[in-house]
């Protein structure tokens, strides 16, 4: 079944509703009073549900007003689909109010090559594709199997357009920036919201502008803009923002490209990234069997849809010239640590670092395109002819089917098979964590990947492996040489005749000559498929990885046990957590990710890497109420199974940024499993503070950031406004405050607090959990 040239694709589902989204945008912006907008406003203001009745009040601030926004579609990964269809299921609906679609990608472990690899991941995950795949079925969503692809690549190639606003249950879901609409990671319980049609809340985030000038030249790639400003922004610098590129450097750039900069825009915890209708978006949905898309929204731009206004404001701007960009390596640990590829060597030198370079991996869905693919095989056709081979184990991971049989029929996966690459499948791999890698076990050692993320032990599970990302063009260099300290822009390779090798800059193509080929037909799903009821969701009675999810109670009301009417009930601390605490943290990844579909089993992961303030260490909590034969110290998870053995709800006190890095629901499922009520942070990372919210646990900021020392485990902390505001009595942000009742003795004291709910999200909180109002509003 394997096809030659990509047929032209049914557009009617996937060309956005141009005339609705301009007719929606000229109502707010009557509202607005007709004020210049920004691309990223028009995109986002042209979704608001019913805007004259939800924005009566005040218009739109950004950064403060909250937005009922109508997504489009929605797309899920093979983990988070898992607890995503969970929690559709019990919402009670025949089919899903968007079309979806699932994809299967972040369960295939690499190992011994695609095929195998694929073959052994489809046995040991059976029952989870089977689970995806019926449930799948009986909705009516689109089931892209093992094999087809990353997510990411996926939607890019079939669903994304321009103007677009989609949901994704993953954080790199901003990918499809690259085509010019707004693409947001969130976690399944946001993208229930979407599936059964409820308005998604999102505050308005503020907008950056990034303004690009001059021209990409040499070695630098668009991964190097990103790794530039990763550096310069911080994991933090996005945070409640969308990063918004305009400029004549947008328009010389390839679709793809674009998309590796937007992708990668979750690194800075940017809400997404978008781009002007450009050249490139045109040729690629061309290229990529949807002329009517393009078609479409060339009339659409015409229309002053797919572009900011003149004079639209931004709330910053970053100016950068490409011309000067250098390319740049980031790491290890952490994405915005940017080091200039000229300095990078005396970086490794100066930190007492090993000058050897352990592998080399290029690809995932931030760097798989066919103008990736064609660069690195350019340096590996110049390696080849100087009789280099690679250095190092050289892996590749193409991000789809159609990318793996189009670099193939064009012979790039040959010649670099030739220099000693090893292809894996089309599916995520060592970027999460799914590589079966023997040689370094518990080693420092030092990795290269062209991938969007680098906590520590992402991709072997080693917290010893440094893991530095830089472009796929570098990262293929530097396998040659196996140094760190290798510039591939001024240093030469020894040749083993003698003599030495200096690369050219490498060169790509970004679309294929003789176009794009599908591969093996048979991993494409129908479109639009129409549900089938009669379907029967499969879920092993004695499955230790799929279990349907019981409802959280609510903290309120008969039945809960709390005295307190609509204040919480009296909450011990848990646990003060130290420091960076991201949901990798939370909810490990790794060997966890089998337990995605089952609350009861992945909860045993709960904060197992996490700091505890109060020693220092990892993964220990107190039970300053254990029993004779408990011990007062044991881990964090077994800790929070005891107080929920104990109906004893508690709280956690974190640091800031708590939650940073992805959009995984479980990290805020779990403590609420074993019976968190509130989490009262320096400050949260914003999906997750969402998350939180949706799962019916309260999130509140300290107003004073010292106050966070002045609360330990043991320690009962209560609120108070809760109820206030709740009841409407008091609306501002302020409204609740916390009572300590310190532990150890000393007076009770009082701190303010901030909170970021609203009036919506406090219905949450009231029902226990968003689902829970969900249902209620269904059924009633
Ligand atoms: Fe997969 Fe890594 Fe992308 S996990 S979706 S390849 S960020």
């Amino acid at each position: 079944t394997e096809a030659t040239s990509l047929p032209q694709k049914d557009c009617s589902s996937i060309t956005p509703p141009y005339p609705k989204l301009l007719k929606n945008l000229a109502t707010v912006s009557r509202i607005l009073d007709n004020r210049p907008l920004t691309l990223a406003e028009k995109i986002l203001y042209s979704h608001v549900h019913d805007p004259e009745r939800t924005l009566a009040s005040g218009g739109i601030k950004r950064g403060e007003t909250y937005l009922q926004l109508m997504p489009e579609r929605v797309a899920m990964q093979d983990a988070s689909a898992q607890m995503a269809l969970l929690q559709f299921m019990s919402a009670g609906m025949s089919r899903c109010a968007v079309p979806a679609s699932i994809h299967c990608d972040h369960l295939i472990q690499a190992s011994e090559g695609a095929d195998k690899d694929l073959e052994r991941s489809i046995v040991t995950n059976q029952e989870v594709f089977d689970f995806l795949e019926s449930a799948a079925r009986k909705y009516g969503i689109e089931f892209w199997k093992p094999g087809s692809g990353i997510i990411h690549q996926i939607v890019l190639e079939n669903y994304a357009a321009p103007g677009m606003l989609m949901l994704g249950t993953d954080s790199h879901t901003p990918n499809a920036g690259g085509l010019g609409m707004l693409a947001i990671g969130v976690g399944g319980a946001d993208a229930v919201d979407a599936l059964t049609g409820t308005p998604w809340e999102l505050k308005a985030p503020k907008i950056i502008g990034v303004h690009l000038t001059g021209q990409l030249n040499g070695w630098a790639t668009p991964k190097d803009l990103i790794l530039h400003l990763a550096g310069k922004l911080t994991v933090r610098g996005g945070t409640g923002a969308i990063l918004e590129y305009f400029g004549p450097g947008v328009f010389n750039q390839s679709c793809t490209g674009l998309a590796t900069i937007a992708n990668m825009g979750a690194e800075v915890g940017a809400t997404t990234s978008t781009f002007p209708y450009t050249p490139g978006m045109r040729a690629y949905l061309q290229a990529t069997g949807r002329a009517p898309v393009a078609a479409a929204a060339d009339k659409a731009a015409q229309n002053g849809y797919l572009a900011a206004d003149k004079d639209a404001q931004y709330d910053d701007v970053i100016e950068v010239n490409l011309s000067e960009l250098e390319p740049t390596i980031n790491g290890p640990f952490t994405p915005d640590l940017a080091t200039p590829l000229s300095k990078f060597g005396s970086f490794i030198q100066e930190n007492g670092w090993k000058d050897d370079l352990s592998a080399a991996l290029i690809g995932s869905c931030t760097n798989s395109s066919y103008e990736d693919m064609t660069s690195v095989a350019d340096l590996a056709r110049q390696a080849k002819q100087a009789g280099l081979k690679a250095k190092v184990p050289f892996l590749c991971t193409p991000g789809s089917e159609q990318i793996r049989a189009t670099i193939e029929r064009d012979q790039i996966t040959s010649q670099l098979q030739d220099v000693g690459a090893t292809v894996l499948a089309n599916a995520c791999g060592p970027c999460i964590g799914q590589w079966k890698r023997e040689d370094k076990k518990g080693e420092e050692n030092a990795i290269l990947t062209s991938f969007n993320r680098n906590f520590k032990s992402r991709n072997d599970g080693n917290k010893l492996t440094m893991n530095f990302l830089a472009s796929p063009t570098v990262v293929t260099a530097m396998a040659f040489s196996g140094k760190l300290s290798f510039n591939p822009m001024t240093d030469s390779l020894p040749l083993p005749s003698g003599g030495a090798f200096r690369f050219a800059p490498p060169r790509g193509q970004d679309l294929p000559a003789a176009g794009f080929t599908p591969g093996e037909t048979g991993y494409y799903p129908a479109p639009t498929p129409e549900p089938q009821p009669e379907t029967q969701v499969v879920i092993r009675p004695d499955s230790q990885r799929l279990e349907l999810l019981a409802p959280f109670g609510s903290p309120f009301g008969p039945g809960s046990g709390n005295e307190r009417g609509l204040e919480l009930p009296p909450l011990q601390v848990l646990m003060r957590v130290r420091g960076k605490c991201t949901t990798d943290h939370i909810s490990a990844a790794g060997p966890w990710l089998k337990y995605k579909g089952h609350l009861t089993n992945i909860s045993e992961n709960l904060l197992i890497t996490a700091v505890n303030d109060e020693g220092g260490d990892v993964n220990v909590a107190f039970d300053h109420e254990h029993s004779p034969a408990e011990s007062e110290t044991d881990t964090i998870p077994a800790v929070a199974k005891r107080f929920k053995a104990r109906n004893q709800p508690w709280a956690l006190v974190v640091d800031d940024n708590y939650g940073e890095g992805s959009a995984r629901e479980h990290a805020a499922l779990q403590p609420r499993f074993y019976g968190c009520a509130m989490i009262v942070a320096r400050s949260f990372a914003r999906i997750h503070e969402t998350n939180l919210k949706k799962q019916g646990v309260l999130p509140v900021w300290f107003v004073d950031k010292a106050d966070y020392g002045r609360i330990g485990s043991g320690d009962i902390v209560e609120t108070r406004g809760l109820a206030a505001l709740l009841e409407g009595r008091d609306t501002s942000e302020h409204a609740i405050r916390l009572r300590v009742t310190p532990r150890a003795g000393g007076a009770p004291f009082e701190i303010p607090t901030r909170h970021t709910m609203s009036a919506d999200q406090l219905k949450w909180l009231r029902a226990g959990s968003a689902l829970n109002h969900i249902r209620a509003q269904i059924a009633g």
